[in-house]
């Protein structure tokens, strides 16, 4: 079991880069100011007619095809670990889960052996994997989301992914919200605000123990609010 976390508290030398994909999503320009505001430089990969959404103020923008295996290296060289927030947007091209949310994750992982970069959270989904759920009538985006999963999975890097339940734009009252953590497969509805998941994903970089996991994520008021690494360590070593 590797060991090693990514931490941003040390005074020597300059800070590590991470790298985002779909960083001009909703859940990815979240994962880029929270990842700023812990002292991260970070890449913000985009397509190359994506727009730049405030939140990525303070990053390094570099557009690019995520089928553009060459410049995806090079994006990635120098960076200590790749958050993937892409996804498939709703579109009438039902081969968008296909292209995005497997093949897409394939090329990710293949620059990230290439440039170096041991270290990948990806943001997936609940129900990730279920043939028989009305969110497949769009291009069977939950079974392309789980051949993705495990071509990561399958990678040789040091993987986390963090699958959140339906995400919510809200801002407010975030304080009030606990976040129920569960290994693959023991939720199915409820929802969590995309910043929450941002925050998760930033925290598994700081936590050895969640590489190699499967990790579902919601929140409601009222649940015991614990961080990431909490909630790990209660968990049973994988085997
Ligand atoms: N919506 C939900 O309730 C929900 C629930 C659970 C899980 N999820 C998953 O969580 C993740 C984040 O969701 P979100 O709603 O925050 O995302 P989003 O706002 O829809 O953003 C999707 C991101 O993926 C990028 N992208 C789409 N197609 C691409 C392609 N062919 N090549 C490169 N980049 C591409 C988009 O770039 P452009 O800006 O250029 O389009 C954008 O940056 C997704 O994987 C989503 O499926 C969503």
């Amino acid at each position: 079991m590797p060991s090693t976390s990514i931490s941003t508290g040390s005074a020597a030398g300059p800070a590590p880069c991470l790298a985002v994909s779909g960083a001009s999503g909703k859940t990815g320009w979240r994962v880029v100011e929270e990842a700023l505001g812990r002292g991260y430089r970070v890449k913000a990969l985009l397509r190359p007619g994506s727009e730049v959404p405030e939140g990525l103020q303070g990053a390094e923008l570099i557009r690019l095809e995520l089928t553009d295996q060459a410049a995806l290296e090079r994006a990635l060289e120098g960076t200590v670990a790749l958050v993937i927030a892409t996804g498939a947007r709703p579109s009438v091209d039902l081969a968008g889960p296909l292209k995005v949310d497997a093949l897409a994750i394939r090329q990710q992982c293949a620059a990230c052996r290439a440039a170096g970069v041991k270290r990948v959270v990806l943001v997936s989904s609940l129900c990730s994997g279920r043939w028989f759920h009305p969110l497949n009538l769009f291009g069977l985006i939950l079974v392309w989301k789980r051949v993705g999963e495990r071509w990561l999975e399958a990678s040789g890097l040091d993987w986390t992914v963090v699958r959140p339940g339906g995400l919510k734009e809200t801002e407010d009252d975030l304080d009030a919200q606990g976040i129920r953590y569960s290994g693959p497969d023991q939720q199915e509805s409820n929802s969590i605000p995309r910043r929450l998941v941002a925050r998760v994903c930033l925290e598994a970089l700081d936590a050895p123990a969640s590489i190699g996991r499967i990790i579902e994520v919601t929140s409601a008021a009222g649940v015991e609010p614990l961080s990431l690494e909490q909630w790990l360590a209660r968990q049973p070593q994988p085997a």
